[in-house]
């Protein structure tokens, strides 16, 4: 058996972290040879249900589970000590008729306390995945307080993005979910996103060929993705939870796992200057992984309508970072 690893979920006992903590556990996420140790992480009001929580998981037992070790936001070094990922999850989710970035003054400044926790105390090795919105900006806000920690380190989740621009594709193609490639998420995890459908591929050709309807693909498609989120808290009263944790366990994998030549996967990350946007915002590109290091990939043409997608979904990102410039030391 291997040396376990440490994973640290915060909002442990929310939907999302519900929908995550079992999967994990059961060795769906590292492989059912890796023992995990997870640390779950909440707020001091709901720490008698992360104690039911944590008898769910024993009543499982799963031969992964390593351990559990629990801590309230008040001590979040003891939650994040030695861990190897960090999944932020724990934040205020928004209201049907909020925008994502209506959340930045609220749940940003949580991301201070939480960079400098991670800084102090988990492993070396630490990597990061921001899922509680708005997610690009928590990252950067808590990369911004915790400047030991290497920036390719940080990521914040755009695979639920992606998730559903691939199933959009597929559906109205007739093929599978599996046919499509390469469907990029730019920018922010916002209503401004851009879904790259130009330089996605359904199988194997130019997914604007096989669609056949540009007018379809540069309205009603892109439009569904970038509201997904909205039009899921209006059906179910409340954001989404079981695909936001299967999306956070999609982007973990495809950060460990090399990506197959060709593909790509979408998360946010901090910007090299690749594309000439601008260093350091936390924008989601197409990246691929060796197993433990991400690349931007590079080369990606954009015609001038795409373009003036990739210039809006930026210039909210550089918003929403003037927006929070006190809580960037
Ligand atoms: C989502 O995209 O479903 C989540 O980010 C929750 C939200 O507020 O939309």
């Amino acid at each position: 058996m291997k040396a376990p690893i440490r994973v640290a979920v915060t909002g442990a006992a929310g939907q999302i972290g519900y929908a995550l903590l079992f999967r994990i556990a059961s060795g769906q996420l590292f492989g059912k040879d890796q023992p995990v140790i997870l640390h779950l992480v909440e707020v001091p009001p709901v720490m008698g249900a992360l104690d039911g929580v944590e008898m769910e998981l024993d009543d499982c037992a799963f031969p992964t589970l390593a351990g559990v070790v629990k801590a309230d936001s008040d001590h979040l070094e003891d939650g994040f000590a030695d861990c190897n990922f960090v999944l932020c999850v724990g934040s205020v989710p928004r209201k049907a008729g909020m925008e994502r970035g209506d959340l930045i003054r609220i749940n940003g400044p949580i991301f201070t306390n939480t960079g400098k926790a991670i800084q102090a105390a988990a492993a070396k090795d630490v990597r990061i995945v921001v899922v509680g919105n708005p997610c690009n900006t928590n990252c950067l806000i808590a990369m911004a307080n915790a400047p030991d920690i290497p920036r390719d380190r940080w990521y914040a989740m755009m695979m639920l993005d992606e998730n559903r621009a691939v199933s959009q594709l597929a559906k109205k193609s007739g093929m599978t979910v599996a046919d499509v490639k390469n469907m990029t998420i730019w920018g922010n995890h916002s209503a401004t996103q851009y879904p790259d459908f130009y330089n996605a591929t359904i199988g194997g050709k130019p997914a604007a060929d096989v669609i056949g309807d540009e007018s379809w693909l540069q309205d009603t498609f892109i439009e569904t993705v970038q509201k997904r989120g909205a039009a899921v808290i209006q059906a179910r009263g409340a954001s989404s939870a079981a695909s936001a944790a299967n999306a956070c366990i999609d982007t973990v994998k495809n950060i460990i796992t090399p990506t197959p030549a060709g593909e790509s996967f979408s998360a946010a990350i901090c910007s090299d200057g690749s594309y000439g946007i601008d260093e350091g915002l936390i924008c989601s590109f197409p990246l691929t992984s060796d197993g433990s290091n991400w690349s931007i990939k590079q080369g990606v043409k954009q015609n001038e309508w795409a373009q003036a997608k990739v210039d809006a979904t930026v210039a909210e990102l550089k918003e929403e970072r003037d927006t929070v410039k006190d809580l960037l030391p």
